[in-house]
């Protein structure tokens, strides 16, 4: 089946704190973007690539240009999700599938892309790679006029797992449930942080395949030491 990969590439990186878009900076003299793009091109299948990028910017651009992967590119918007809609709207004719990836996870091995696509080519609507949590996680509400939060219950963690990219989808229930989306008010839009979630609010079922720790998700200054070790240590 003809898949797409998507790398949305938009993000400010303001909690970074380099000053210039996060796909931009560099870890080991390769910019995140390039880190991604390095992976995908070692995965067996993509049939195309698209990277929606910060509206204006021109040094990503020719990143992608100058990448052997040859991506096309296109503007994001103000949100995730109309990043992700820009992408939609790039793709080629007849992606049966598409995969969602955020350039932030940028050491994401190939072999995660594969088994997204593999799970959606055996009949999955959507497909998220997930790890186990090792935290116990508490949910919490917030007293008007308290300082801080108190603690209103212990999810079972045997239940709990932690979501990476790239997210698979077939492509029509996708491009659908984002047209869906795009008429809804913005304080029932903004709760929508991922695209699997967008699938669960429309009732799709959404299955999972192991992630991996390489997939970390760039953020702080204390990922980017992280993630310089691994690639140091030579795991990725
Ligand atoms: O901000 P956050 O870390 O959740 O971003 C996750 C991913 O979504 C990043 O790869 C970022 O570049 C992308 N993004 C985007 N357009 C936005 C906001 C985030 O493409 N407006």
């Amino acid at each position: 089946k003809r898949t797409a990969v998507i790398v949305v590439a938009a993000g400010s990186g303001t909690r970074l704190g380099y000053g210039m878009p996060k796909a931009l900076v560099p870890l080991n003299n390769r910019t995140l973007l390039e880190h991604a793009l390095d992976r995908i091109a070692l995965a067996t299948c993509p049939d195309e690539v698209v990277v929606v990028l910060p509206a204006g910017d021109s040094e990503l651009s020719a990143l992608c240009a100058s990448h052997e992967l040859n991506p096309r590119t296109i503007a994001g918007g103000g949100t995730r999700n109309d990043s992700v809609r820009a992408g939609l709207s790039a793709l080629g004719p007849g992606v049966e599938q598409v995969l969602i990836h955020d350039s932030a996870r940028c050491l994401t091995p190939p072999e995660v892309f594969d088994s997204v696509a593999g799970a959606l080519a055996g009949g999955a609507t959507a497909v998220i790679p997930v790890l186990p949590v090792v935290d116990t996680i508490k949910t919490v509400a917030l007293t008007p006029g308290a300082e801080q939060p108190h603690v209103t219950g212990t999810p079972a963690r045997e239940f709990l797992r932690a979501v990476q990219t790239p997210q698979g989808f077939h492509a029509a229930t996708l491009i659908a449930a984002h047209a869906q989306a795009d008429g809804w008010d913005k304080a029932r839009a903004e709760e929508i942080t991922d695209d699997a979630m967008l699938m669960e609010r429309l009732g799709e079922r959404v299955d999972t395949v192991p992630g991996s720790p390489e997939a970390l998700k760039i953020t702080t200054p204390m990922d980017l030491l992280l993630a310089q070790s691994l690639l140091g240590a030579g795991t990725t």
